[in-house]
């Protein structure tokens, strides 16, 4: 349900849209359906009501006492009812007048009835307001017969608001399961849609190379221009990082040959002055080339066409070079907290930063470099390297990431490491952080996200 109430998606239009259709249309069925009906009963009522006091007029006879009588009751029984709501009156000059057993209380105005033609109106009856209808008939002995027959007005009121009652329940019935199914046209509908974004996900994610999936002709030409450009990207990315490299590589032969002729340069007595500087930028623009030569080797953050890490296999393999590499320190991995992660990255990438973090602690460790894993939360993953050497001073920590940054000359080293680790956490959207703990230097890479998979 909270995705149809997405402020401007499509489902909410479309539910906004057939809302309205069906309100209009109940609407308009109501409100035609019961001006219809009250037309029709009102003609019906009336109708009867000419019937009866026809009727009436037939059935009404002098006795021999030259009173007025019926000659039998009237054919509806609700005449006998005491104040049922159906009264008739019989009124001749100078008899007894003649009423309904109905007509418990009161009498009906027999001005009503004062043409041979049969007139209605509305009038105060016996038990509230009554239609009434009347007509005169000329007595034998002179002067008229006056025939009036009176119904209650709120029979026909209880008729028609029962039939209005009976219909709004109905028709608001009929608008549920309109909306109902309005409902499940939408979904049905706007499927696709939520397919195509699955896809995107899983694109995105890196568990696709393009958006997969069969998708209806109005959005399929859409797919295939998004794999197209998908595509078209992937082997840009590919290309640029090439010609990166190519340029790189291009730049270091002349480079070696410039850095020659500055040393060749710095043998003369002259020449010392400048065969400095001309080292001095060589060395520069050698430690660019290395940084850009690294930079084009990781895969720029894009997540498709990645294979994602799988925590801990991915530290395995970097933990065994890095005792071949540092063999008098000791290497230690701490994945208990989390023996199964799955990180939607690119595992190169990750290896890579993970690598220079722990060539950095090898280097300038004492004895010991840990490295743990660390499930914080279920959205917060966190990688630590921590090492029992003599870490970094707050003036060394802020300039720890720029190019070229090394702070011990005793150890080689090109400074590029912590630089480039900073490009590829920010590209992957890791958080890195170096600081001085009380359990040694530790360098953290923070992953914060509801894709973490365990
Ligand atoms: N774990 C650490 N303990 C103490 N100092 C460190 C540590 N890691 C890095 N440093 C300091 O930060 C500097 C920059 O590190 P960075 O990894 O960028 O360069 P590098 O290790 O000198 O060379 P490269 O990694 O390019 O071979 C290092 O020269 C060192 O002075
Ligand atoms: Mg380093």
């Amino acid at each position: 349900m909270s995705r149809l109430l997405v402020p401007g998606s499509l489902r909410l239009r479309f539910l906004l849209a057939i809302s309205l259709w069906v309100v209009l249309g109940i609407g308009a069925i109501w409100f035609s359906a019961t001006g219809i009906f009250t037309k029709h009963i009102e003609a019906s009522y009336h109708e009867e009501l000419e019937v009866h006091v026809r009727e009436l007029g037939r059935l009404a006879t002098f006795g021999e006492d030259g009173e007025l009588r019926l000659s039998r009751p009237l054919s509806d029984p609700r005449y006998e009812e005491p104040m049922s709501g159906f009264y008739w009156q019989i009124t001749a000059d100078g008899r007894k007048p003649l009423r309904s057993q109905s007509m418990v209380i009161g009498k009906l105005d027999e001005q009503i009835a004062h043409s041979p033609e049969i007139l209605h109106t509305l009038e105060k009856g016996p038990s509230g307001p009554a239609i009434t209808y009347g007509f005169t008939r000329p007595a034998p002995g002179g002067g008229d017969i006056h025939f009036v027959i009176a119904t209650d007005q709120s029979e026909l009121d209880r008729l028609i608001s029962s039939f209005t009652r009976d219909l709004t329940l109905w028709l608001v019935g009929l608008g549920a399961l309109l909306l109902a199914t309005g409902l499940a046209i939408i979904n049905f509908g706007l499927y696709p849609l939520d397919r195509l974004s699955q896809a995107i996900g899983r694109l995105r994610h890196g568990d696709a190379y393009e958006l997969e999936g069969e998708y209806p002709v109005e959005i399929a030409p859409l797919v295939a221009d998004l794999n197209a450009y998908v595509h078209q990207n992937a082997e840009m990315v590919a290309k640029s990082r090439v010609q990166a490299g190519n340029l790189a590589h291009s730049l270091r032969t002349p480079l070696a040959v410039m850095t020659d002729e500055a040393e060749r340069l710095g043998e003369t007595a002259a020449g010392a002055e400048s065969s400095k500087v001309l080292l001095d930028q060589a060395r520069a623009m050698k430690q660019q080339i290395e940084y850009q030569l690294a930079r084009a080797r990781f895969s720029t953050g894009q997540p498709y066409n990645a294979r994602r890490v799988h925590l801990p296999e991915v530290a395995e393999p970097i933990l065994r070079a890095m005792k071949r590499l540092h063999p008098d320190k000791r290497f230690l991995l701490d994945a208990s907290q989390c023996d199964s992660v799955v990180l939607p990255l690119d595992d190169v990438d990750y290896s890579e930063l993970l690598s220079i973090l722990l060539d950095n602690a090898g280097k300038w460790a004492k004895r010991e470099v840990r490295l743990e894993f660390l499930c914080d939360s279920s959205s917060s993953f966190t990688a630590r390297v921590t090492d029992d050497g003599p870490g970094m001073s707050e003036q060394e920590l802020s300039h720890a990431f720029e190019i070229g940054s090394r702070f011990d000359q005793e150890k080689g080293g090109s400074g590029l490491g912590l630089a480039i680790a900073r490009d590829i956490a920010d590209a992957l959207g890791l958080l890195l952080e170096l600081s001085n703990t009380p359990a040694g230097f530790a360098a953290s890479v923070c992953f914060r996200s509801s894709e973490i998979n365990r």
